[in-house]
């Protein structure tokens, strides 16, 4: 039996406000290229990836073809929408014969391939929906919209959600039917259908650059792993 189409969705479409950069998160520069080389580049680099699909913003699919150019075939840019489940969902139209499904956000660009390789193998050993994780070293509090504390959360049993989130194509297809634009990550609207959801050990190298403070310590990380230091 040939081994099932593993295909990986990059949502890329978002304007990167939090960073501010005055260009789409995608596009920023990270040790001389852009976070959606880097995203891409480790995708394939995993060895379990047979096509990636982009979803970049309408006025930004040139820019986004010429960053994954030297992949050729197995890079393909669509057209993202309004919300992050908006470039999942126009993504996944991309690829109706994919069978395994990995989405990993542009921003997690330095995630090890190891972390995309384990949760691939776990949905190929049967687990539908699989997403990686870390244990919550802080204190969570939860807060009132005024901002007094309400409860303090028991840390043990908290983790902190990576990407990429790997699921069986059906499966991801169907939660994307009736998907809500608050959830923010994929696994959620699997868990709002009853389904389980399966983890394995994500990587701090996973981190989602969000802030320039963020990229500064991505720009570490990188030169780090680059000279063997990581
Ligand atoms: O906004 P946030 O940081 O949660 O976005 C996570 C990922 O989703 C980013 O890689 C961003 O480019 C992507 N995104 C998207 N389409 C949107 C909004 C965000 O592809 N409309």
């Amino acid at each position: 039996m040939p081994a099932p189409r593993v295909v990986a969705l990059v949502p890329a479409a978002g304007q990167g406000v939090r960073l501010a950069a005055g260009m789409p998160k995608a596009f920023v520069s990270l040790c001389g290229r852009p976070l959606l080389w880097h995203c891409v580049h480790g995708l394939l680099e995993s060895g379990c990836v047979e096509v990636v699909v982009v979803a970049v913003g309408e006025q930004h699919r040139d820019q986004a073809r010429a960053v994954v150019a030297e992949a050729g075939e197995r890079v393909r840019i669509v057209t993202g929408g309004v919300h992050r489940c908006d470039s999942v969902r126009a993504a996944l139209h991309a690829v109706p014969d994919a069978e395994v499904v990995l989405v990993h956000d542009a921003a997690r660009c330095l995630t090890p391939v190891s972390v995309i390789q384990a949760v691939v193998q776990a949905v190929l050993a049967g687990q539908p929906a699989v997403v990686p994780v870390l244990s919550v070293v802080d204190t969570i509090k939860q807060v009132s919209p005024d901002g007094r504390v309400v409860d303090t959360l028991d840390r043990a049993a908290l983790r902190v959600a990576q990407t990429p989130q790997g699921f069986a194509a059906d499966l991801l297809r169907r939660a994307h039917q009736g998907a809500s634009a608050l959830v923010t990550d994929d696994a959620g609207l699997v868990e709002a259908l009853g389904e389980t959801v399966a983890t394995v050990p994500g990587h701090p190298y996973a981190l989602k650059i969000t802030t320039p403070f963020d990229l500064v310590v991505a720009e570490v990380l990188a030169g780090a792993k680059a000279t063997g230091q990581a």
